[in-house]
């Protein structure tokens, strides 16, 4: 699957563009604020419908405008698909696969695959455990729509009976009590193959991790992630009805999938207590190029690689080891990289492929082929 145009009308920093893109290494380039990651988060929304950042979709039309529309012409083995991403104001936003709406948005996950690196990844090491848990989703939803779909239920019946146990304010009777038990027989069930599925991502993603360590990673070093459950143990039913006098006290749900978090480790340290700054900034690229290895072998695609400022990064030999395997193009298909140092891009990849630059200024772009 190949992006071969992309259109946008009002889509944040961009009245009206139109860009074609090619094989390979696509660079976008441009001082701060011009909109170079912007383009980034269009493709995004192509794929997962919403932006990779924490704008609300409102706060991505231009302002002053009354809708946004971004549009993306497919190819894949000679057969062209266009995606349209149409939001206006307080309307419900339109997803369009060659024309027809989707009744429901979810099903058009898993349908351009892409992995994203942007200078948030720190986020991954240094945040709650729900960023951990919602990366790993958003990786294993890509290819497998069934876990996406009990993923979807379970977070509506979490959210259901986290607002009854708010509103019992303490209190059990009979009819909440009834009500509690309906709940807890679909959260168990659901959480069992959750979080199985997730145990099984990581044992199949960790040889991934290995492979990717050396490349840019350390030398000596060895790189793994685990991932810790209350759900996949024996006597997982039985915690999770005893807390239900603690769920009711904290009006909350104590256990559950939605509780799973993951370690990242160096030499079998966590990552977050040992890295230096520099270990963890490759750590995180390692990462993102496993999880674009692990898509590829299980959607058999060459997914969208989109690099936000991944040279600042870097140190120069971690920039050249990146930059020398980028350029395989039996294992990369089209590559997004931004830069704010036109130059010292235009340095990088001299001599190594051909790239198609786009050169970007306030929402205006000019493109060329090097
Ligand atoms: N809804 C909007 N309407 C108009 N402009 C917007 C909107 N949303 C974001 N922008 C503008 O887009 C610009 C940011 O673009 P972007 O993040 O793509 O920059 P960048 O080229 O990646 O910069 P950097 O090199 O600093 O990362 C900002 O100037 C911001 O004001
Ligand atoms: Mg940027």
């Amino acid at each position: 699957m190949k992006i071969k145009a992309l259109a946008l009308q009002n889509f944040k920093n961009y009245e009206n563009l139109a860009l074609e893109f090619s094989e390979g290494i696509q660079l976008f380039l441009g001082k701060n604020g011009m909109g170079k990651t912007n383009l980034l988060d269009a493709l995004h929304y192509l794929t997962f419908t919403k932006t990779a950042f924490v704008n609300t979709d409102n706060q991505n039309i231009r302002k002053g405008a009354l809708y946004f529309l971004v549009k993306g012409n497919f190819e894949n083995d000679g057969k062209y698909h266009e995606v349209i991403c149409y939001h206006e104001g307080r309307k419900k936003k339109v997803i369009k696969l060659n024309g027809s709406p989707y009744d429901r948005i979810i099903e058009h996950i898993g349908k351009l695959p892409l992995v994203l690196s942007t200078p948030y990844d720190s986020d991954l090491i240094r945040e709650t455990s729900e960023v951990r848990r919602k990366w790993i989703d958003g990786c294993i939803a890509q290819y497998n729509q069934e876990y996406l779909a009990d993923l979807m239920v379970y977070n509506r019946i979490l959210s259901q009976r986290n607002a009854l146990l708010k509103s019992m304010e303490g209190h059990l009777n009979g009819s909440n009590g009834s009500l509690l038990d309906a709940y807890d027989t679909q959260l168990i069930t659901l959480s069992k193959s959750l979080s199985q599925v997730r145990a099984d991502f990581v044992n199949k993603f960790i040889p991934f991790l290995s492979a990717n360590e050396g490349l840019i990673v350390f030398e000596r070093e060895t790189c793994s992630m685990t991932h810790q459950s209350q759900v996949l143990v024996v006597d997982f039913e039985r915690t999770f009805l005893e807390s239900r006098k603690k769920d009711i006290v904290t009006q909350r749900t104590n256990v559950g999938s939605h509780r799973d978090d993951y370690s990242f480790l160096m030499d079998g340290q966590p990552l977050k207590k040992f890295g230096s700054q520099g270990q963890q900034k490759s750590f995180l690229i390692a990462l993102r190029l496993s999880q674009y290895d692990y898509l590829a072998k299980a959607t058999k695609t060459k997914p969208m690689l989109l690099l936000d400022d991944v040279f600042d990064k870097l140190d120069d030999e971690r920039i050249e080891r990146l930059t020398d395997l980028l350029s395989d193009s039996v294992r990369f298909g089209q590559v997004f990289i931004t830069d704010a140092r036109k130059e010292r891009t235009s340095l990088l990849l001299k001599d190594k492929y051909n790239a198609r630059i786009f050169e970007i200024e306030n929402g205006k772009v000019n493109s060329y082929e090097t």
